[in-house]
């Protein structure tokens, strides 16, 4: 059965640490199997979520691909870069289009909830985005989605990557691409066992 991941960077920055550090993360799903697509936040008509826009116009165009795009994957693959102690607005506006009513009227937080995640994060700093991974997890929490204990933050990011966007230690390269592996592991567990309990 394959595994279809879809990997949000909270930093659509040209020079993203959080990019590159995703992109790795990426790489260790892709070895262990899982189909994996890229979602850049920039790419999408995504506003400032208010209540009022939506009232008036419904769901940006961006909103609705973002949803369907999360319909059509089974697990999340998130890095959140930090921002004062927490996750970016970039990343929070998207997650708060998503939980949305859809078009057709069907949930958009029915959208999230139950699919697995797993966090990565990349700061200059001496936590590398942890803070921003805490409050991230709590809110994938609220939305019903099952993160995973495995999750990678570097810190000192801008001094990790090479001029080709590879990390310099190879184990902290091998640690993070296991994220990536352990979100395919358990997404393709929680497959298994779906089509274990829907058969008679
Ligand atoms: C408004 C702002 C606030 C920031 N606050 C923090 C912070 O609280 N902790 C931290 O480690 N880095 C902080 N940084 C530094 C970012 O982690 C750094 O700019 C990082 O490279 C952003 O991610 P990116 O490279 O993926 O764009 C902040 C940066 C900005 C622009």
């Amino acid at each position: 059965m394959s595994i279809r991941i879809l990997a949000i960077c909270g930093s659509s920055r040209r020079e993203s640490l959080n990019q590159k550090l995703l992109a790795m993360a990426v790489q260790g799903a892709r070895d262990a199997g899982a189909i994996v697509t890229f979602a850049r936040l920039a790419d999408f008509d995504l506003p400032i979520y208010d209540g009022d826009v939506e009232a008036a116009r419904g769901l940006p165009d961006g909103a609705s691909t973002l949803q369907a795009l999360v319909d059509a994957h089974d697990a999340l693959l998130i890095a959140t870069p930090e921002y004062n102690g927490g996750y970016t607005a970039l990343l929070k506006n998207a997650i708060d289009w998503i939980s949305r009513p859809r078009s057709d009227g069907s949930g958009g937080i029915a959208l999230l909830a139950g699919k697995v995640a797993a966090l990565v994060s990349a700061s200059p700093g001496q936590l590398g985005g942890l803070r921003s991974q805490t409050a991230m997890r709590a809110v994938l929490d609220k939305v019903g989605m099952l993160v995973i204990p495995q999750a990678f933050a570097l810190s000192v990011a801008h001094e990790a990557f090479d001029a080709e966007g590879q990390m310099k230690d190879h184990r902290a390269a091998m640690a993070v691409m296991s994220v990536g592996e352990a979100l395919y592991r358990t997404a393709s567990r929680l497959a298994t066992r779906e089509v274990r309990s829907v058969e008679p």
